[in-house]
């Protein structure tokens, strides 16, 4: 079955960008860089970027903190102990449903870095966290997800089966294992181990960030964290059989504060006590986009060493 439309044009646009006898033009990785995480593409060499707005079907994107190109290039060792050089493409900026872009345009990358070749994908982002025993900045590996908007009808395989995988893909071994004890191995060797976890990721649509009910509800559901992306990619890359890490950098902790009793404060204003100015008695500490990106900013370098070793140290 041949593929729709917009796929055979964007390969020959990217091709266009690329030297056809060059591994760049067939990368064995991808990686879709989440939010403050496009420094993982700083390090590859012969690097080449292929702007999206160059590639037929892809949406502008439209959110702060993400760029917006394919970076082709040769993954090293940064630290220059080995001289194995593996091709990758790395996503810089993503399409997210609270743009209002469709889930199935939310695949696109990933879909294309299939297409261009690539085995295995590495998906990142930022997240909120709401597992206790994290700290800002736990990297966090995927072991699962809770998915609401995929339950409940935005899943990018809704529709025409795009023929690269089956109508009903299996979600329950998404997350490989040879590529978690790969991460976890690094980040030993690293000296990182203190900052990384195994966890569950809650996917929501956002863009408004959780109420206090809904983060209980993820927490009590078995969620660890909870962020706006990277679960349409990874069902899109275990339909088309790719392998995948999940790595989920948490930017920020939900703490969920009890609320303010106003029944209990009229009560005493009842019994005569006077009531001081009750104004900002009910906020919990909400999270804004610029704690996202600082965290982002402070824990890419070492986010970007993992990814590195995890790669240079699995053969495909
Ligand atoms: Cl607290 N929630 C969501 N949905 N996404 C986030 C986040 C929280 N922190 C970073 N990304």
């Amino acid at each position: 079955p041949s593929l729709p439309s917009p796929f055979p044009e964007a390969l020959a646009a990217i091709a266009a960008h690329l030297p056809a006898d060059s591994p760049l033009a067939r990368p064995q990785w991808g990686i879709i860089c989440g939010s403050g995480l496009a420094g993982l593409a700083d390090t590859l060499q012969e690097r080449i970027d292929v702007p999206y707005s160059a590639v037929p079907g892809f949406p502008p994107t439209t959110v702060e903190g993400h760029k917006s190109s394919l970076a082709f290039g040769f993954l090293h060792d940064s630290t220059g102990a080995s001289s194995t050089r593996v091709p990758v493409v790395a996503a810089l900026g993503r399409f997210h449903l609270y743009e209002g872009h469709s889930p199935q345009a939310c695949v696109l990358p990933v879909r294309l870095m299939k297409l261009l070749g690539a085995k295995a994908v590495v998906v990142t982002n930022a997240s909120g966290g709401l597992n206790p025993d994290y700290d800002v900045g736990t990297i966090v590996a995927m072991h699962d997800h809770l998915s609401l908007p995929t339950l409940g009808s935005l899943n990018p395989l809704i529709g025409h089966n795009v023929p690269l995988g089956p109508r009903f893909p299996a979600t329950s071994d998404a997350y490989d294992v040879p590529l978690r004890l790969s991460f976890f191995r690094a980040a030993r060797e690293l000296s990182l181990f203190d900052s990384v976890a195994s966890g569950t990721y809650a996917y929501v649509s956002g863009p408004s960030y959780e109420s206090r009910a809904e983060c209980k509800f993820l927490r009590s559901s078995g969620a660890d964290c909870v962020g706006m992306s990277t679960v349409p990619e990874i069902l899109a890359a275990r339909h088309a059989g790719l392998r995948v890490l999940g790595i989920s950098l948490v930017t920020n902790k939900v703490v969920v504060t009890p609320y303010f009793d106003a029944k209990a404060a009229i009560e005493r204003e009842a019994k005569g006590e006077a009531l001081e100015d009750q104004t900002g008695k009910d906020s919990k500490e909400a999270a804004t986009h610029e704690e996202v990106l600082e965290v982002g900013m402070r824990r890419a370098e070492d986010v970007r060493r993992l990814v590195e070793r995890t790669i240079l140290s699995t053969p495909l």
